[in-house]
């Protein structure tokens, strides 16, 4: 769990892969988590993480990073379940 001065960093793979996999849907995140968590988490867009290609198949993508946690298949649901988890609420 963190303490109340850090944040937790949540980064959303908009390379292709992830994107035509369903990280479109996750764009939702960008009303939500600024709603539902203020200033404790720092969201961002990042570019291929390279995950998609050790990955067979891309099967598990979107990927998106929650601090140093790969989130696979993520969805808006995973992804806030997380960092709720981070910061320790229930
Ligand atoms: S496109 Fe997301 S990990 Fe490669």
């Amino acid at each position: 769990m963190k303490n109340s001065a850090e944040k937790v960093s949540v980064k959303v793979c908009l390379g292709t892969t992830c994107f035509v996999m369903g990280g479109g849907n996750l764009q939702e995140l960008n009303e939500i988590i600024p709603k539902k968590y203020g200033n404790k988490v720092e969201l961002s867009g990042v570019n291929c993480l390279g995950l998609c290609s050790i990955n067979w198949e891309y099967s598990k993508a979107p990927y998106v990073k929650v601090d140093d946690d790969v989130v696979n298949e993520a969805t808006v649901e995973k992804v806030l379940e997380l960092v709720d988890k981070k910061l320790g609420i229930n």
